[in-house]
């Protein structure tokens, strides 16, 4: 019933979310979420080259390996890769938080790296990876090198790798039926809350039970008697409102029509006065700021109050 009528409102919200731009480490694609910051480890992930070196990697933040001799300035940014070489360490990219959907998995495309050895001058490391949904790795799975260029280890300068994780597969369906539920379990609990607490006043202060009795009582009857409490309550502020805009609107017509209603409410407001001692006195303070106007020389703020305004 409840995520009925809030279902419209939470779309919105929804869409307007994936409207905004994506938060690092995650894609809107169409009606799909990717989120790969699950895959941020506090440890890197490693395994070996064919050749024998140590790779290390991470996603969307910095090796935790301490980089050795990269020829990467640590101004320029986070490595977020490197391969353990003889001579120092080969960075493969700096951290690169963008995703980009690509034929039914994610890339994540990291640049300037290490400046490549034995090529042109200003090739710098870079790499590819390819994030694949794959639903029976359930742990955050591992990296595989596919292809490296040039081949020759201590040479190579492109890195291509795949991922195969549950974390790589869209959660936006999931997501949105997800928040649904909780939604829907966060507004039941609300309301089984404010049941509880309003039975539990009602028991006590209009039953005057005691004691257990003034537990809530999960009965039919019991809940159309509060049912009918909180109607009355709110039918009585319903009336409160239409009276009050109803006398706002009988101002308006008096001022439209002064004539007849002048009278009236003139001899009203002298009755008024003769019967209240307070609206007299208030007249009084009125007549001395007319007296005071009419003399001429008008009391300051801070003089004492004026005897003549005493009728
Ligand atoms: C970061 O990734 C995006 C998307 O793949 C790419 O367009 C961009 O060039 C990358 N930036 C760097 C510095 O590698």
């Amino acid at each position: 019933m409840v995520s009925c009528n809030l279902r419209p409102s939470l779309l919105l919200l929804l869409s307007a979310s994936a409207f905004a731009a994506d938060k690092p480490c995650t894609l809107h694609d169409g009606d799909k979420f990717y989120d790969l910051s699950a895959l941020k480890a506090s440890k890197d992930y490693q395994f070996r080259t064919d050749g024998g070196h140590t790779f290390y990697l991470n996603v969307c933040r910095a090796v935790t390996t301490d980089p050795w001799n990269t020829g990467v300035d640590e101004k320029e940014g986070d490595i977020a890769g490197l391969v353990r070489r003889d001579h120092g360490d080969f960075a493969i990219g700096l951290v690169n938080t963008t995703l980009e959907a690509k034929e039914g998995g994610l890339m994540l495309r990291q640049s300037n790296g290490s400046p490549c050895t034995g090529l042109d001058s200003g090739l710098r490391g870079s790499s590819t990876i390819r994030f694949i949904c794959d639903t029976s790795v359930y742990a955050a799975g591992r990296p595989v090198l596919l292809a490296q260029w040039p081949s020759e280890e201590d040479k190579a300068c492109n890195y291509e790798l795949e991922w195969r994780t549950h974390y790589a597969c869209p959660t936006g369906e999931r997501g949105l039926f997800g928040g649904l539920i909780v939604f829907c379990m966060v507004m039941a609990t609300i309301l089984l809350m404010s049941f509880v607490v309003i039975s539990t006043l009602y028991n006590r202060f209009v039953l005057r039970l005691s004691g257990y009795d003034q537990m809530p009582k999960f009965t039919f009857s019991h809940v159309r008697e509060i049912w009918d409490v909180c109607s009355e309550f709110l039918r009585s502020m319903l009336d409160l409102l239409v009276a009050q805009s109803r006398s706002w609107r009988s101002k308006g017509y008096g001022n439209l029509n002064p004539t007849s209603h002048h009278w009236t409410s003139r001899e009203e407001e002298e009755a008024m006065i003769a019967s209240d001692p307070l609206e007299m006195e208030s007249e009084g303070v009125h007549v001395t700021a007319e007296v005071e106007l009419q003399d001429g020389h008008p009391h300051g703020g801070s003089g004492p109050p004026s005897e003549e305004g005493v009728v």
